[in-house]
């Protein structure tokens, strides 16, 4: 097994400070302390932490799977059950803006990737939206291209919804290895099906070479963003993507389940036809005409009545975003990685773990995957000492770090507990 390193592989983004040469030969663990002090003093983003509702003594990075909640969330929706539902009642529809929410919330998330207002909504699963995406994308393919590229390490239920909507529209299906996704469309390949960020290795995959190889052969690209959104600067519209979706529980803290989104840009709505064309999308919902009309713009990927209770909690824990600067999120996460690996080849016994996420910066996400032996147990005794993190089968066990509320000192401690407990384990 190889043991994690830890060399700074972007020049854009400023790495964490390194020990002054007279501290070579101290403590590491009281060097790393010290620097992870400096760190956090000097993080820009430190005071946002305050807008999280956290426990006191305990590591949370399981952000990558799901955030937690923000300070303001129980006010929220005390307010939306009590005096919007409960006294409103069926009013609020209009008079509490419930109506709009997933257009207007969806604009709010297109902030956070790089979208032009207008074009995201917000509603139902990812699952759902990589079905209305992928079948959108069919329909929208010149004829003879019957053929749905996705990406083979994809989250599963991407592969399987990829599946079921290639039979469903008469296309094959192949898995491609993110990375060859561009160079192996052909005038045949409809549409490619892409994670942004892998979920199991933190790989960061090439959104605009990939999209742009994709436009060259003629075929769309749906980018699932799951891993990306709220931890790292994503572009649509700059990188002409065609369709995307995303969760809204992880990096964006919406809570369990709260309802994913939605990009068509804005070119393509026109085009977009829905496989699930629900009332919620038709030009005149409350007409209750029986035959289906489109109504304009991204609200055509709306389907049914929307998911209001965790969609205003999505709404109150997007405010969270005022005044962050996502670029300093990507310096910041970049950074707690870099921190994160260096504690680790320092502290953790030699040939213990192997690091799965790669080390350039620049295919990178916000994660940092570990392989290592018993890991389902690893993690287990690691979540007992009050670090949170989550394991992979096999034998992975990731860490997310969420720069709105992870400090240095925070990666340092997961570290330190992680190399107590594989001293440990046999
Ligand atoms: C990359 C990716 N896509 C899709 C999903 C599934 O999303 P949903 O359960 O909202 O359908 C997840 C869930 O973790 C994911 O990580």
């Amino acid at each position: 097994m190889s043991e994690p390193t830890t060399q700074p592989q972007d020049a854009a983004v400023d790495p964490a400070p390194s020990a002054p040469a007279s501290a070579v030969t101290a403590d590491p663990a009281a060097v790393l302390t010290d620097r992870a002090a400096a760190l956090d003093s000097a993080d820009p983003l430190r005071a946002v932490r305050d807008r999280f509702a956290l426990v006191p003594d305990e590591v949370y990075l399981d952000g990558n799977s799901l955030g937690p909640p923000t300070t303001q969330v129980m006010d929220r929706l005390s307010d939306v059950v009590g005096r919007e539902w409960g006294r409103l009642g069926i009013r609020s529809w209009d008079g509490s803006g419930w109506w709009t929410a997933p257009e207007r919330i969806g604009d709010r998330v297109g902030a956070l990737v790089g979208a032009a207002p207008g074009q995201v909504v917000v509603g139902d699963s990812t699952s759902v939206n990589v079905f209305k995406a992928l079948v959108a994308a069919v329909r929208m393919a010149p004829d003879g291209r019957d053929e749905i590229l996705v990406d083979a390490a994809t989250f599963p239920t991407d592969g399987y919804i990829a599946e079921s909507a290639a039979r469903m529209t008469g296309c094959t299906i192949r898995a491609v290895a993110a990375e060859e996704i561009g160079a192996a469309a052909g005038e045949r390949t409809a549409v490619a099906l892409v994670n942004h960020v892998d979920y199991r290795s933190g790989r960061l995959n090439d959104l605009p070479s990939v999209t742009a190889a994709l436009h060259a052969a003629g075929a769309l690209a749906v980018w699932d963003l799951c891993h990306s959104a709220g931890a790292l600067p994503v572009a649509l519209d700059g990188d002409g993507v065609d369709l995307a979706v995303g969760c809204t529980y992880k990096y964006l803290n919406g809570g369990p389940g709260s309802p994913a989104y939605l990009y068509v840009r804005r070119d393509l709505q026109p085009r977009f036809d829905s496989p699930l064309p629900g009332w919620n999308s038709h030009a005149d919902p409350f007409g209750m005409a029986p035959a289906y009309a489109p109504a304009d713009g991204a609200l055509r990927g709306r389907v049914g009545t929307p998911e209001i209770l965790s969609l205003l909690a999505l709404d109150t824990a997007l405010d969270a975003w005022d005044g962050v600067d996502v670029a300093d999120v990507r310096a910041k996460s970049l950074a707690l990685t870099d921190f994160f690996l260096e504690s680790v080849t320092a502290l953790v016994p030699p040939g213990r773990v192997e690091t799965v996420t790669p080390l350039p910066h620049a295919e990178r996400g916000s994660q940092v995957s570990l392989r290592c032996a018993n890991s389902g147990e690893v993690m287990r005794t690691l979540t007992e000492r009050g670090v949170i993190g989550d394991h992979r089968s096999p034998d992975v066990l990731r860490f997310g770090f969420t720069p709105l509320y992870t400090r240095f000192a925070d990666a340092l401690r997961a570290a330190r507990v992680l190399a107590d407990v594989l001293e440990g384990t046999p």
